[in-house]
């Protein structure tokens, strides 16, 4: 079993992967980086999503014993009719240590004047693998969507109530979350590095 650790100190992202990586049947297990060191509070300072993912995941492995696989990543909301934010800015779009309700609200407000098919968004998840060989890969999941007028529903965490993906008519905060492990942009990242993982370990 090949222990791969997750260098993120949030619990829902922990529970979303883990969950995915139990079902696929991959010989790995996934473990938070809490098991192995207390995880920093890290500045996301890259102005990418990708920038972003390594920084989380190199920070974790220099902190580690070397031959450890380390899996971080980064994600957030691109709202196209504000030009894709709060996109890298997702979690503290009102301000530095912002809860889900100021960011939602701040997002709702600047959107106020939008209706329709104009209110299109996407969130995207990428994925950083560090391997113990000392190479790194990444994976990129999106998930599109719409904006709500107003939120609904208490699933699910960040701008879950008020985001409304392809094909649905209502928010996941109000889905099952069965629905957003099969659809999110952290599944479909993942059902990438399952992939490759599976290539490279199951055989
Ligand atoms: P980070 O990846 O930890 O930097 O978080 C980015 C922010 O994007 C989160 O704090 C949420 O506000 C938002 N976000 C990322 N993924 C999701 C999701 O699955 N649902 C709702 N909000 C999300």
């Amino acid at each position: 079993m090949k222990n791969i650790y997750l260098a993120t100190s949030n619990i829902n992202k922990v529970q979303e992967l883990t969950d995915i990586i139990n079902s696929s049947g991959l010989k790995i297990n996934i473990a938070t980086a809490m098991a192995r060191v207390n995880m920093p509070v890290i500045e996301e300072t890259a102005d990418t999503f990708s920038g972003n993912a390594k920084l989380k995941a190199y920070t974790f492995e220099e902190l580690t014993t070397k031959n450890t696989w380390v899996l971080a990543d980064d994600s957030g909301l691109m709202v196209d009719a504000i030009q894709g934010n709060p996109g890298v800015y997702s979690s503290r779009y009102a301000k530095d240590g912002a809860s889900d309700s100021e960011n939602i609200n701040k997002l709702l407000k600047n959107l106020k004047d939008i209706d329709g098919i104009k209110r299109s968004a996407r969130f995207v998840c990428i994925l950083a693998l560090i391997g113990s060989d000392g190479f790194e890969i990444t994976f990129k999941g999106v998930c599109k969507g719409f904006i709500a007028k107003k939120p609904e529903g208490k699933n699910g965490f960040g701008y879950d109530p008020i985001f409304i993906p392809e094909g649905h008519t209502q928010t996941f905060g109000v889905l099952d979350k069965s629905i957003k492990s099969k659809i999110s942009h952290r599944a479909r990242a993942l059902t990438k590095l399952i992939c490759w993982l599976g290539s490279k370990f199951n055989h």
